[in-house]
């Protein structure tokens, strides 16, 4: 087999770029940043195959700019709406994601943002760091209890699943939106199909396991968020567009909830105005599948899928299944 050339956007784990190096010629972008949309069409032209980011918007223009015989993208991530499926399924280019291998980080990551907001953690520690804490105080603190509370989960696909199930370490009712019902899940975790209106009312925590699609944006505007209870939390480790940060930033300070732990946002790398500014909202910069493991097993699978599609065989996860018809 004749090597290819290969352009991964930016550094993955080097054992995978090793890997991938053995069978094929691999340039890296150098630069410990996301390249620019010129520099990215720049940087594609002539390859035969490109591994990108979640930042890399790929389109026509860009498919195009790499030439005809690129054959596959491979997108490091499970999301893929910064891909532009018909476009590529036009040209004939593969495209693929890193589904399953990321389902328990990301899971455990919104645990994380959940525990963090109910109990105020990062707020706490800004405190202690600062300098600020004077001894025990009966009412320094306060948060939600998390024991037995109603957990919402938007959307039962792998992710949302996950993090349904490890909700029995809580004895939380567990009730749920999705596209269809999942009557075997029901059955072994107790839940509940609802509608969006009393996910909305009856959670006590809403967590957001959905894709971001046309009709999923904004999945949680001011409407909504005036549904919820001024207990509840809001946990989004999805996509930042599945909620409106506006709203959100207006909706924890008048307090009509009693937090958010956001690990994704609207604008990244940009935060909305004021949303830093509160206390009510744990932040963190779009990690949940950051583990050593988890991207590890992307960036195999991402190689794997770009060594088969270049020896002329299927990827293990293709996106968009008709090109290969
Ligand atoms: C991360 O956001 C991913 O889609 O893998
Ligand atoms: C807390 O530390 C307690 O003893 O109640």
């Amino acid at each position: 087999m004749t090597r290819a050339n290969v352009y991964v956007t930016r550094m993955i784990p080097n054992e995978t770029i090793e890997e991938l190096r053995k069978v094929h010629d691999v340039e890296v972008n150098p630069l410990d940043r996301a390249l620019s949309r010129e520099e990215l069409l720049k940087a594609v032209k002539g390859r035969d195959a490109i591994i990108t980011l979640l930042t890399d918007a790929v389109d026509g223009e860009v498919l195009d700019a790499a030439g005809s015989q690129c054959k596959i993208v491979a997108n490091y991530a499970v999301g893929f709406n910064n891909f532009d499926l018909n476009a590529a399924t036009q040209r004939g280019v593969v495209m693929t994601n890193t589904p399953g291998v990321l389902d328990d980080a990301t899971a455990t990551h919104a645990w994380a943002l959940l525990l963090a907001t109910a109990r105020r953690i990062s707020e706490s520690e800004r405190y202690v760091r600062a300098n600020k804490w004077e001894g025990w105080a009966p009412m320094a603190f306060i948060g939600q209890d998390v024991d037995g509370k109603t957990l919402g989960v938007a959307g039962l696909g792998r992710i949302g699943k996950k993090f349904a199930r490890k909700a029995a370490a809580f004895d939380m009712p567990i009730i749920y939106t999705n596209e269809q019902r999942d009557l075997d899940f029901e059955k072994e975790f107790g839940a509940s199909f609802v509608d969006k209106e009393t996910l909305l009312r009856e959670s006590d925590y809403i967590s957001l396991h959905l894709p971001l699609l046309p009709e999923t944006k904004y999945y949680i505007g001011e409407n909504e968020l005036a549904k919820m209870k001024p207990t509840a939390i809001l946990i989004n480790a999805a996509r930042g567009p599945l909620v409106d940060e506006k709203a959100l930033v207006k909706a924890l300070k008048n307090k009509v909830i009693f937090g958010a732990g956001l690990d994704v946002f609207e604008d990244e790398p940009k935060l909305a105005a004021g949303l830093a500014d509160l206390d009510n909202v744990v932040i963190v910069p779009h990690i949940a599948s950051a583990t050593t493991q988890t991207r590890l097993a992307m960036g195999k699978i991402a190689i794997d899928n770009v060594i088969s599609v270049l020896a002329g065989g299927a990827p293990q996860t293709c996106i968009n299944p008709q090109v290969l018809k």
